[in-house]
């Protein structure tokens, strides 16, 4: 049964939803699941925007007939032909023969790559070219590594209209609801928009600046992304968020203690920390461990905060496994103008600070307090001095 629902007066959402996905991308847990947003117009033209992943093609397929109910299917304009996306275009092909595909040079070379048949039926487009369909013109705007690098946006100036593509996105299934002002978004919705930005698209910060500054030039009233909510009211929240995530500026002043802790000493030693702030006003701490919260959760709260404090023990030499894969997943999304502290632990031959230090010195933009607290096996009244003065230090770069 057909499942869609109406975005303006003659564009509809034709998308799906999965919910038993466990890996975004085979890497990234998503225990809400994800949408795979598609958009068909019914201008003097029908046109659909993007498609789906195959895992719901069949419920996108039963949308897109509802809602063409009979009409031939004209156009599909490929925003961004990742699979998660591109994999429905040939099934689409099959079921609309004479449709014509726009999208950018780069999109056809990387179809022809995953081996789709196009052929005879593509319309290249580049940025600022602009194309009617009866009532709407849209303009195509390219968005190249944001965050695939033949991504483009497709601005319809009639309505205002932004198919974003990925840009706007969340993890997270749409249950019914779909705009913005439907859902409790601060509540519910943006730890896992943080989630999917930062882990998706954040190590390209420049390209998503580059991008935002192109949309200050556009009246927009709608952002129709390829996952997660419509935003027809309020969008200035929401490109507040990205334009600083972006520019890797923190949302707020608040710490995160990361800590890599094997028989609970380092914890201790982390949880004593927590306390101190907490008892010093600083009411904003959190504490994750390294080794039972996923990584792409601990990036999201990385990109949150403007202080995060590293706690590990030594491990064979070197840093806790899990810690390591913490900083260099930081260092590959390009994670830059934190403030961090360090804690080391080491029943021997203690190497952990050192090395996250180096690992942090080879990052951008990094301020290391240079108060560092080194623990023998577990906190003892030796370390209170210490750690009273990482706290003290920290505080004053906040302020
Ligand atoms: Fe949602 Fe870059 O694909």
């Amino acid at each position: 049964m057909y499942c869609v629902r109406k975005v303006t007066e003659d564009l509809y959402w034709v998308g799906g939803n999965d919910r038993r996905l466990a890996l975004f991308e085979n890497i990234h847990p998503i225990p809400r699941g994800v949408s795979y947003n598609s958009y068909l117009l019914l201008d003097e033209k029908t046109v659909l925007f993007d498609t789906i992943d195959w895992s719901i093609c069949r419920q996108f397929l039963e949308n897109v007939q509802a809602v063409l109910n009979g009409r031939p299917l004209d156009y599909l304009v490929i925003n961004h032909m990742e699979p998660d996306h591109g994999a429905s275009i040939e099934e689409i092909i099959l079921r609309y023969p004479d449709v014509k595909i726009i999208s950018t040079e780069k999109s056809f070379l990387l179809m022809r790559q995953f081996g789709f048949k196009i052929d005879g039926r593509i319309e290249e487009v580049a940025d600022g070219d602009t194309k009617s369909f009866g009532k709407h013109e849209v303009t195509f705007v390219a968005a190249p590594m944001v965050h695939w690098p033949e991504a483009m946006v497709t601005f319809d100036t009639t309505n205002g209209v932004l198919f974003s593509a990925d840009a706007f996105g969340s993890f997270g299934a749409l249950d019914g609801k779909l705009f913005n002002d439907e859902v409790n978004f601060e509540r519910d919705w943006i730890d896992d928009a943080r989630r999917y930005y930062t882990n998706i698209v954040g190590k390209y910060g420049t390209h998503v600046q580059a991008l935002l500054k192109k949309a200050i030039g556009l009246d927009i009233k709608m952002i129709c992304p390829l996952h997660g909510p419509v935003w027809r009211t309020d969008l200035g929240y929401f490109i507040d968020k990205y334009d600083k995530w972006s520019r890797y500026e923190p949302e707020e002043k608040a710490v995160m203690i990361v800590y890599a802790s094997m028989y609970g000493n380092t914890e201790s030693a982390a949880t004593s920390l927590a306390t101190k702030f907490v008892e010093k006003g600083i009411k904003n701490v959190v504490m994750y461990d390294v080794s039972s919260t996923h990584v792409s959760q601990l990036i999201s709260e990385t990109f949150r905060v403007s202080h995060v404090i590293l706690a590990s023990v030594t491990y064979n030499l070197g840093i806790y496994p899990p810690m390591h894969n913490y900083l260099m997943d930081m260092k590959a999304l390009n994670l830059q103008k934190r403030t961090l502290a360090i804690i080391e632990n080491g029943s021997w031959a203690c190497k952990s600070g050192d090395l996250m230090g180096e690992f942090l010195y080879g990052m951008k933009e990094m301020t290391v307090i240079e108060e560092k607290v080194s623990l023998v096996s577990s906190m003892n009244e030796n370390n209170v001095t210490d750690m009273d003065s990482l706290v003290e230090s920290i505080i004053e770069s906040m302020k």
